[in-house]
């Protein structure tokens, strides 16, 4: 079951594990408007609650707070870990009152096709980042 890090010095030790956004500090991760998960510490997501798809990590840091969810990275430390906790929060989300679902994701084969074939469109292509969005089941 998906579980919220509530701990910053919790979110520094699994950030260190962070292959996407390693730079990202578990004080900022955590910071209002913004959540940090787990499933069984083999796979890990990072969200937060926008105004706006951002198509930079500058906007990702500095957006309002909105009803989009966008995930930010997520890694897996377990073969198929990553896709179940990317699902099992696509299903929390669809039971909140959230308008969207979307990513800030790395302009890599790995993050197109992992979101691809876990059902998301491709929605933007920027100059450094692409938006995948999972649309939602109301
Ligand atoms: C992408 C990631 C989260 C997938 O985790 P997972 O679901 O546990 O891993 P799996 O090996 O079962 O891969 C799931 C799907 O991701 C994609 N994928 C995984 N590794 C890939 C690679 N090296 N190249 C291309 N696609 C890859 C494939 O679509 C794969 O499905 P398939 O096995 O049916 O082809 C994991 O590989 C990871 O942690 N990568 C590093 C971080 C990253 O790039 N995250 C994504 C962008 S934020």
């Amino acid at each position: 079951m998906l579980e919220l890090i509530q701990s910053v010095s919790r979110a520094e030790i699994y950030l260190k594990t962070d292959p996407v956004r390693p730079h990202i500090s578990g004080a900022m991760r955590l910071a209002p408007g913004r959540q940090m998960y787990h499933l069984n510490e083999e796979a890990f997501l990072c969200t937060v609650h926008l105004d706006r798809v951002p198509d930079t990590e500058e906007q990702l840091l500095s957006c309002d707070i909105g009803s989009i969810v966008v995930a930010y990275t997520v890694w897996s430390l377990k073969k198929g870990m990553g896709r179940t906790i990317l699902l099992e929060a696509l299903k929390m989300i669809e039971e909140h009152q959230f308008d969207r679902f979307v990513t800030l994701s790395p302009k890599t084969d790995m993050a197109t096709k992992f979101h691809l074939s876990n059902g998301a469109e491709l929605i933007a292509e920027n100059p450094h980042s692409n938006n995948f969005e999972y649309f939602l089941n109301k």
